[in-house]
């Protein structure tokens, strides 16, 4: 199957209620080649209007970041957790988000990107679950053969101005590793960290927090 193929299947998706409220679904674009996807929750006005995603204003600033790095949105691939607009803008409900998942997974799998950056914490949790966002942002997982790069959602920074600073800095972690200046830190370790920190001594407990915290990194 070619991703034209199954963004031509998405748009037929009715398999949860967000379809009904939406004008129209937005599979997400870019290059099918992308080594750089980015994810984010779900279309708001612009993008249900549109059929694109990331056009309205945290779209804007998205294409802004991008710049910042050298990098066009023709470069990588912008997709969404879910890919029909929440009515009024609202998050997306986790039976909405599971309905939705299996065009995700195909998109990741079609396109194999190099490094996944999910857009705020919908779509953090889906690769870090258990995890919170305002420890993980900035930095870069390993795991499969894949790099993961956790950043705030663009859209923080229009209602709370001082954040545009943080994605912008956070941005600049995502062109050092391009660069290979910045390693990521492999998610066995990252596991290994917080057993450690957590740690009491006591070795059963330990290696339930291991056994938990290994599933939490999905
Ligand atoms: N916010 C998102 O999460 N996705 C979009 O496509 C637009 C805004």
């Amino acid at each position: 199957m070619t991703l034209k193929e199954l963004h031509e299947e998405c748009l037929k998706c009715e398999k949860c209620r967000l379809r009904s409220g939406a004008t129209q679904v937005v599979p997400g674009e870019g290059a099918e080649d992308a080594s750089i996807m980015f994810i984010g929750e779900g279309p708001g006005k612009v993008e249900d209007e549109t059929g694109r995603p990331f056009v309205g204003p945290a779209g804007r600033f998205l294409d802004e970041l991008l710049k910042s790095i050298g990098l066009e949105r023709s470069q990588v691939f912008i997709a969404n957790m879910v890919k029909c607009r929440p009515p009024g803008n609202r998050d997306p409900q986790q039976d909405e988000m599971d309905a939705c998942r299996p065009w995700l997974d195909k998109q990741i799998e079609l396109i194999d990107p190099e490094v996944i950056v999910p857009l705020g914490r919908f779509a953090m949790y889906k690769f870090l679950p258990g995890t919170t966002i305002s420890k993980e942002h900035g930095r870069l997982y390993s795991r499969g053969g894949k790099t993961y790069f956790v950043m705030y959602h663009p859209a923080v920074a229009l209602y709370k101005g001082s954040m545009r600073v943080t994605l912008m800095e956070d941005m600049a972690n995502l062109k050092k590793f391009l660069d290979g200046d910045l390693k990521p830190v492999s998610v066995e370790d990252a596991v290994s960290e917080i057993i450690k920190e957590k740690g009491d001594g006591d070795e059963r407990s330990s290696n339930e927090g291991k056994d938990s915290q290994i599933d939490m990194f999905s």
